[in-house]
């Protein structure tokens, strides 16, 4: 089937009702490719919401569009007249406790995705709460404690954009692209157990969530706005909390501010920073070397759990895994400004999308420390294949939205699954409807690591008569 066809396929029948929660960037881009792929009557989708945005667009295709904020004390009221066994939770707001609604979803056979473990609105910068449990790391053990608790219900599935989303299965593809290069014809990895021993029979120590994003817009970024490809207000508390990362049981360097958490899976460290406040160093293939912030995120903590290999309860592998994020130029002076202002956020802000002029977000997996050296896997999509491909939508949103739709389907195809994470399921039926939007569908072998670049200023070799460095200027 060539691109074309996939575009217009139907990939999955729904007789239940449809409920968006939240229809910002990621919604309105979603809404147009589930109309597209999914066979279902639109009188059957209503779109709850906390602000006007979007009303137009669901209009225009003639969608119900109610703003009704969910709170604390109304989710039964809101959620009981529109949603009942067999229909559809599609969570992609921001400031609504995921949880809450996931309990709601499991109890009353509702399908349920989401594509970010949200708390509730203010939790993430609350000070009178330790910062353990401001981690994501705790609101992933909360949310699969919920879910262990309704085994076999109706399928939820959680954190599931693209990344955290789209990456676990790009981690998937990309050690088995190297075991391909390395060893000739492999079996697909069957279960969690036997990925975790083919990472480790790779030696892949460390795996990046390697985002360099270059769109631009006119006009660009002004003072006290924070601009954005994506949600601002989910950038802004993401990036406020703790920043993350997944523990490789190689790691001989402890981060003097690390924290380790006394409960859960144990797969993951903090540290006490705003993750937008950490730089690391990462690669993407026409990128290069860049600069990322060490935001946390879902798939460092689950890609490295899952990953895991135990012998007699003991962790004998398990690989570093976060995210590297390079956002957009503008958002990296917003961050840089709201910084200064004690990570107080600008009064005003943006999200770029019909002002974008050009630029790409390369997203994929960067897995490192095998014998091929370093390895990127992923997705390079400009804003000009974007808009071609899809309404409602720049490069990033894309990415997100694709992501959504193939594990939706994944979940009306898998109706009894109750509460799994991109880990968990088929990673090839997802990128299989997810590829055609993608753009360019890259993987691509380097020899950089973090480390081979690093310190040249300061070499002993630098020549001491030349103090900016121009002669002796390399990367090597
Ligand atoms: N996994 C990924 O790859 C990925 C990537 C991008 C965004 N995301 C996540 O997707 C979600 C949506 O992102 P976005 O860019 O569309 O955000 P956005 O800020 O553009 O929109 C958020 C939406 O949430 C709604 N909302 C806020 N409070 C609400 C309430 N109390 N009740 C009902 N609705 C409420 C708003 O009205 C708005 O429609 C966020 O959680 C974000 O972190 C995930």
């Amino acid at each position: 089937m060539n691109d074309r066809e996939m575009q217009e396929k139907k990939h999955a029948r729904f007789e239940g009702r449809l409920l968006f929660v939240g229809f910002g960037s990621i919604g309105q881009g979603t809404l147009p490719l589930i109309l597209r792929h999914i066979d279902m009557p639109r009188d059957r989708i209503t779109i709850l919401t906390a602000d006007e945005r979007g009303r137009k667009e669901a209009e225009d295709y003639g969608i119900t569009f109610v703003v009704n904020p969910i709170r604390r004390e109304n989710v039964e009221h809101v959620l009981g007249p529109l949603l009942s066994r067999g229909d559809f939770l599609l969570n992609l707001s921001v400031d609504v406790s995921s949880t809450v609604l996931i309990e709601y979803c499991l109890r009353n056979g509702v399908f349920y995705l989401d594509t970010c473990i949200e708390p509730w609105h203010g939790m993430y910068t609350d000070g009178s709460l330790p910062l353990a449990s401001r981690s994501n790391y705790g609101l992933r053990e909360e949310a699969l404690a919920l879910g262990r608790r309704y085994p076999g219900a109706a399928t939820v599935v959680i954190t599931h954009g693209a990344n955290p989303g789209l990456i676990s299965h790009w981690v998937k593809q990309g050690l088995v692209n190297i075991a391909r290069d390395l060893m000739g014809d492999i079996d697909i990895p069957r279960g969690r157990e036997e990925w975790a021993r083919l990472a480790m029979s790779l030696g892949v120590k460390t795996i990046h969530c390697a985002e360099r994003d270059t769109q631009l817009a006119d006009p660009r970024k002004r003072r006290n706005e924070f601009a954005n490809t994506w949600s601002v207000d989910g950038f802004v508390s993401e990036g406020r909390q703790p920043a993350e990362l997944g523990w490789g049981t190689h790691e001989k360097h402890f981060p003097g501010d690390g924290e380790r958490h006394d409960f859960g899976c144990g797969a993951a460290i903090y540290l006490q920073r705003p993750g937008m406040s950490v730089k690391v160093r990462s690669w993407t293939p026409d990128e290069g070397p860049y600069h990322g912030f060490l935001i946390t995120h879902g798939e460092a903590i689950s890609i490295s759990d899952f990953l895991t290999v135990r012998e007699n309860g003991k962790a004998v592998y398990r690989p570093t895994c976060h995210y590297a994020y390079h956002p957009c130029d503008d958002a990296v002076l917003s961050n840089h400004e709201m910084g200064g202002k004690n990570w107080v956020a600008q009064p005003d802000y943006r999200i770029f999308m019909d002002e974008i002029f050009e630029g790409v977000d390369e997203l994929g997996a960067l897995l490192m420390g095998h014998p091929k050296g370093a390895y990127w896997y992923g997705s390079r999509l400009s804003i000009e294949q974007a808009r071609r491909l899809a309404p409602h939508n720049n490069a990033t949103s894309l990415q997100v939205v694709v992501g959504v739709l193939g594990a939706m389907v994944w979940a009306l195809e898998n109706p009894s699954r109750g509460m799994v994470e991109p880990d968990e399921i088929d990673y090839r039926r997802v990128l299989d409807i997810a590829d055609p939007y993608l753009g360019d569908v890259v993987g691509k072998y380097s020899d950089w690591t973090p480390i081979k670049d690093r310190g040249w200023l300061f070499a002993e070799d630098v020549d001491p008569s030349d103090p900016w460095q121009f002669k002796n200027f390399r990367v090597t």
